[in-house]
């Protein structure tokens, strides 16, 4: 419903398919990104922690500055990339997925591809991340094509030393014809989903936690979560679940002295449920694939990985079922924002490696902690 306000902007909530029932995500129309007012930015603040996820359509001539400056405008005080130069490893498994856009180092660019030229990166190559580089057991090559999966649920974070960012944007500059894929669970539920090939798949966190038990609320509200100091090296090796919902506990992780200098007070220790600023809504917030150890109330720390992630991943898995996935199905033009403190989110899909998607995306370290449960 529109807002009393002085913006022309107004905010659709999206439709679910028949079958489906996911209750977030919502197009906003009317919205000039390369001029914001102080209304237009109130209305877009507002609806963006009211839907989750906020699409703008028609947006392939917005510069990168513009969408630094949309994405800021949650948190104007931050200023550097999300992950911060933590990518600059090359043994990070973020690393091939991300290059950076010179003239806007905050936006990056991400898709799948050989490119000439694009925002002053010239002759690259974009790969979209295929499933079968991070899943245990991938879908066989006869049904590639037309299957896939979630490729890795997760939140948009360093998880070590820097803050999470509070939103990230992602604009759809070029996207392949759509075509359908199904997307397989193949985690002995038959659990399916119908989506365009490179869909991003969303579900909200807020109707995770609301999903919980009664004593599964005051657990997730009491215990706090340690992450892997350099997550995304730790886990190199490891291998995921066929959901993309955590790892595979094999004993694969690195261990400390693989990894980059640990300087301890950089360690992550985050509440598990976060509290959305404008509703007071609390998400279940967890990146499934780089929690380390469990804090409960009483005082007791468990740390055996694989136990950790069984704790988590039930907790965790009925807040993906299929009727709650929000599968954006991406059309050229396509701004997305959302709320990277109340959703996890994915790729999904795969790509011939002549398939050219552009995307760009931007977030940023956050210029404060999260909200926990009793804040
Ligand atoms: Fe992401």
């Amino acid at each position: 419903m529109p807002h009393a306000t002085t913006s022309p902007i107004t905010v659709h909530k999206i439709e679910p398919q028949p079958g489906s029932s996911f209750d977030f995500g919502a197009e906003i129309r009317g919205a000039n990104l390369e001029n914001i007012t102080e209304s237009d930015a109130e209305v877009i603040i507002r609806a963006l922690y009211e839907n989750q996820v906020v699409l703008f359509k028609n947006q392939q001539k917005l510069s990168p500055k513009a969408q630094y400056e949309l994405t800021r405008l949650f948190d104007p005080t931050a200023t550097g990339y999300g992950h911060g130069k933590t990518l600059d490893a090359k043994r990070s498994i973020l690393h091939p997925d991300l290059k950076t856009v010179p003239h806007q180092p905050q936006v990056q660019v991400i898709g799948n591809g050989p490119v000439d030229e694009f925002e002053g990166l010239k002759n690259i190559t974009l790969k979209h991340p295929h499933h079968r580089t991070f899943h245990q057991e991938a879908i066989s090559d006869a049904d590639d094509r037309d299957n896939t999966r979630f490729y890795r649920w997760h939140i948009d974070a360093a998880l070590y030393d820097l803050e999470p960012p509070k939103v990230t944007s992602l604009l759809a500059v070029k996207v392949p014809k759509t075509e359908y894929q199904t997307l397989r669970y193949d985690d002995g539920t038959g659990d399916e989903v119908r989506l365009s090939r490179g869909s991003t798949a969303f579900v909200s966190s807020y109707k995770m936690f609301d999903l919980l038990s009664e004593q599964d609320k005051e657990f997730a509200r009491t215990t706090k979560v340690q992450y892997a100091p350099h997550p995304y090296i730790w886990m190199s090796p490891c291998k995921s679940r066929s959901d993309g919902l955590g790892l595979i506990s094999s004993g694969l992780e690195l261990p400390a002295e693989q990894l980059p200098p640990v300087d301890e007070s950089k360690i992550k220790v985050l509440p598990m449920c976060w509290k959305n600023p404008v509703t007071g809504q609390l998400a279940l917030q967890v990146h499934p694939s780089a929690v380390q150890a469990l804090h409960l109330a009483d005082g007791t720390i468990i740390d055996n990985l694989a136990e950790v992630r069984e704790i988590v991943h039930r907790l965790q898995r009925p807040g993906i079922a299929p009727e709650l996935v929000y599968a954006v199905d991406w059309e050229e033009g396509d701004m997305a924002l959302f709320n990277n403190r109340g959703v996890l989110h994915t790729v999904t899909g795969s790509f011939l490696p002549e398939e050219v998607r552009i995307f760009r995306q931007c977030n940023m370290a956050a210029s404060e902690g999260v909200i926990g449960p009793d804040e």
